[in-house]
């Protein structure tokens, strides 16, 4: 119903992203796209990179007079790096285009390096890291910005916030309201709800600094105010627990998707596990017990709030490096050090939201459909109503 498309290399000229089939009316704003393009780029642990780049988006077709017009939306975010790399990677070789290549011969463990070069048949893997870099999420960040603005519409939030760092964890359940604030800050630090486990996870943060290493994260992303139905039981992939969870984990660092309290789930009895039905005769509705299924059930949303964790692995790039082999030469040799962050789970939480976003817009999409937002609205509608008869 809606597909998306990022192009562009981490020191590129830009990030590239389109997005088609976003019903017509759906306001957009830059300032709340750029809103979330600057979420992305804020976190404690964060490399030198970030510092170079403030990211702005220009959207070049799909949206006119602070609307989408329901043809592809194409959007550009440009790299203030790329002054540094203009000789580095010209689009057109040049005669002395060998020398001022920064080649990556000593493939990084844990990064796309080795596999990537092999694949694609290139002694130097420089072309393989600017592709596979999370540079590139934020395009996605840019394409998920539009599908918040466009599940707004219907009353649907989505967002994020950081529940582990290491060992590190915040041990307390959290309210929406405290993830809400937490947005609304304009200095992200760890993006943890709670001062005192925020506090110990930059311990962890600041440990890792100390001694050259890195360090992983679990980002937790919630939505609220989704209807009950969205998904389906009936095929392997109309499940959307199976789509978000696709969706997270395509995420670069990102090893591990949990969907409600699956961790504690596994090693609890069912009778504890389980969200009791009850129903409430004045309000006329069905309410729960819990939420551990974390709004999900048979792949289908429950009207409850949607919880996605993702678990992210210490980023791969240290400062002491690890050992490697130099590809050409097949000598053992330190692998390389290109500039890098520490801990990037704050970061993560941000683009995890876009993902899980981007998901929900599709799937609202395929209920709904609509070439209008007005036609999109009255569907929606209609089935508010039956779900409130039922
Ligand atoms: C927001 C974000 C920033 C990242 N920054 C770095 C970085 O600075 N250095 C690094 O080595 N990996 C970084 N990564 C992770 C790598 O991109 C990733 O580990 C690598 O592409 C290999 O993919 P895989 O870990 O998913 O297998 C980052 C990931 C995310 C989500």
């Amino acid at each position: 119903m809606i597909r998306f498309e990022t192009a562009g290399e981490s020191h590129g000229e830009c990030l590239v992203a389109t997005l088609t089939g976003l019903p017509a009316g759906v306001p957009v704003t830059l300032a709340g796209i750029n809103r979330e393009l600057w979420r992305r780029q804020q976190g404690f642990g964060r490399g030198g990179r970030m510092k170079i780049e403030t990211d702005t988006v220009e959207i070049v077709s799909g949206v006119r007079h602070s609307q989408t017009i329901g043809s592809p939306v194409a959007m550009i975010i440009r790299n203030r790096d790329w002054q540094n790399w203009t000789e580095v990677l010209p689009v057109e070789s040049a005669a002395d285009s060998e020398e001022k290549k920064k080649k990556l011969t000593r493939p990084r463990p844990g990064h796309a390096d080795l596999a990537g070069a092999i694949k694609y048949s290139f002694a130097d893997a420089r072309y393989v890291l600017e592709r596979a870099s999370a540079r590139e999420t934020t395009a996605r960040v840019a394409v998920g910005a539009l599908a918040k603005q466009f599940l707004a519409e219907f009353g649907i939030a989505v967002l994020s916030h950081v529940v582990q760092v290491g060992s590190a964890r915040l041990e307390r359940a959290v309210e929406w309201e405290e993830i809400f604030e937490l947005s609304l800050r304009d200095e992200v630090l760890l993006g943890c709800v709670d001062a005192e486990a925020e506090a110990r996870m930059k311990e962890v943060v600041d440990e890792a600094y100390r001694t050259g290493d890195t360090v992983g994260g679990v980002f937790e992303v919630r939505a609220k105010g989704l209807p009950v139905g969205l998904g389906s039981h009936i095929a392997w992939d109309t499940r959307l627990d199976g789509r978000l969870a696709q969706a997270i984990l395509s995420m670069q660092a990102v090893k591990g998707v949990e969907i409600g309290e699956a961790d504690e789930a596994a090693c609890s009895f069912g009778s504890k596990v389980q969200d009791t039905i009850h129903y409430d005769r004045e309000g006329q509705r069905f309410t729960r017990g819990a939420n551990k299924a974390g709004g999900l059930e048979g792949g289908i949303t429950n009207g409850q709030e949607l919880i996605v964790r993702g678990l992210l692995k210490p980023i791969s790039t240290l400062r002491r490096p690890l050992m490697s082999v130099d590809m050409v030469t097949k000598e053992e040799a330190a692998a390389a050090y290109e500039r890098s962050d520490v801990c990037v789970a704050p970061a993560a939480g941000g683009i995890g939201e876009a993902m899980v976003a981007i998901v929900l817009a599709g799937a609202m999409l395929e209920k709904f459909g609509g070439d209008s937002l007005t036609e999109t609205r009255r569907n929606y509608d209609g089935y508010i109503q039956q779900v409130r008869e039922f």
